[in-house]
């Protein structure tokens, strides 16, 4: 087993602080001469990649934000010549155009790499047969762990998202071990299996690589205890690679270790933009330190989490995703992430993990509304709205805020196919 790590993976702190200083040397270098719109915005913040003499001067250089990516639409962040893009990927957003990122055939390379090494921290194997449910085509989530798995030496199933029944189906004949999908899929995929008549807690399915949308500590609690399965967490974004930044180490599962060889990590205050120390909250910004058609120089990814020591692997940790600062709610002046929602939710054992917000703001104030499903064993109006009266009264003593809350009927709620949509946004642009 063991001659499956690769060497990096067990490099000392200075070794590893020597690798990343050198690649970020050539990555400045590399983005300085070929990508002009980032060579401008250098010279605007007046540095140059020569004033970077180490790992800390980093903090000198400017930002990167999806504003760029949008401005650059569609290939003007490139750092090579298109021709030597061998693929294209692009995540949808909720509005305007996708943001478009590229690879070339070494950027292929790295990503296959990173994945497969991500799966086997969190447990696949060489001959694991693996089911993967996401979603191929555009979606980084699909051909990423696609490659990551035949790399390791898996068997894939390239199922892709979607079909449901299908799905039940090919796991029932060929008995796959590991499964790839958000979290919000594997739920719908075990209504799937009770569907048919399956207990989806006697499947083959033994671990599921989960990513792609936040899932908090009490829902993946509830998703183990119905499908008997570990659940391991994976950690991407397109912008920088696609899925296979950082992963849970199955035997800990402490945290997503951040494969720092590849990917540079920093938080930092969203408001203020100052680098914070380590095991401190923030927003995550990444700098690449080996891509070829797409370097990215401090990327702000919007994620709040922190950077914690490692533990099973020398490189850093994130602790869990905290949600993203952009889903953050402002009511009545307090902050509201959905994951406090939902973790008050799968507290209630009357209620079902299926549950839309939506915030609207009539007199520019948010207000909230929790749509939520009963239970089926214990669905009927009155246990509904004592359901309702006692999720409004945990919001209000645990988060402090009111909320309406209206408990729905079991199955009424719309199932997710890759990522769920649990925050619908009707407040004005
Ligand atoms: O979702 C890549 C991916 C696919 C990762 C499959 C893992 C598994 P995007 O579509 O660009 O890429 O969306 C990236 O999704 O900035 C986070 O806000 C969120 N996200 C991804 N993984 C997690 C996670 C893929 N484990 C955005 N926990 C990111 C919380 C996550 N949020």
């Amino acid at each position: 087993m063991s001659e499956i790590y690769e060497t990096v993976e067990r490099a000392t702190p200075a070794e590893l602080a020597t690798l990343q200083f050198q690649r970020l040397k050539n990555t400045l270098a590399h983005a300085w001469r070929n990508v002009a719109p980032l060579r401008r915005k250098f010279e605007r913040a007046g540095v140059r990649p020569e004033d970077v003499g180490s790992l800390a001067d980093l903090a000198k250089l400017p930002f990167t934000t999806k504003a760029d990516l949008r401005d650059a639409y569609p290939f003007g962040l490139f750092a090579v010549p298109r021709e030597q893009i061998i693929r294209l990927h692009a995540s949808s957003g909720t509005t305007g155009k996708p943001t478009v990122v590229g690879y070339t055939r070494a950027d292929l390379d790295m990503w296959a790499g990173v994945m497969a090494r991500s799966i086997h921290a969190a447990g696949g194997r060489p001959g694991d047969l693996v089911h993967n449910a996401n979603g191929y085509g555009m979606f980084t989530g699909g051909l990423g762990f696609h490659y990551g798995a035949e790399r390791l030496g898996c068997t894939v199933i390239p199922m892709s998202g979607g079909q449901t029944e299908k799905q039940v189906q090919l796991i029932n004949d060929f008995q796959p071990r590991i499964i790839c999908c958000t979290p919000s899929y594997l739920l719908t995929l075990a209504d799937g299996f009770a569907e048919q008549g399956i207990d989806p807690a006697t499947t083959s399915l033994k671990i599921a690589l989960a990513g792609g949308e936040p899932c908090t500590r009490e829902m993946r609690a509830a998703i183990e205890a119905r499908m008997n399965l570990d659940v391991v967490e994976c950690y991407g974004l397109s912008e920088i690679v696609g899925p296979g930044v950082a992963m849970e180490c199955l035997e800990t599962r402490d945290g997503l270790t951040i494969w720092e060889d590849h990917f540079y990590p920093e938080i930092i205050d969203p408001s203020t933009g100052k680098v914070l120390p380590d095991g401190e909250f923030g927003e995550l910004v990444i700098t690449t330190l080996t891509k070829e058609a797409l370097p990215m120089i401090r990327y702000r990814t919007r994620d709040l989490t922190r950077l914690l020591p490692g533990t099973t692997r020398p490189m850093r940790r994130l602790d869990k995703l905290a949600g993203r600062s952009d889903d953050m709610l402002i009511v009545r002046g307090v902050n509201v992430f959905p994951s406090q929602i939902e973790e008050l939710i799968l507290k209630s054992p009357a209620l079902a993990p299926h549950y839309v917000i939506e915030v609207r703001r009539p007199h520019n104030m948010d207000e909230i509304e929790v749509r939520v499903e009963m239970q089926p064993e214990a669905d009927n109006e009155t246990a509904r709205s004592q359901a309702a009266a006692e999720l409004q009264h945990h919001i209000k003593s645990y988060i402090g805020i009111s909320a309406r809350v209206r408990v729905v009927p079991a199955a009424s709620i719309e199932r997710s196919l890759g990522k769920a949509r649990r925050v619908v946004d009707k407040r004005p642009k």
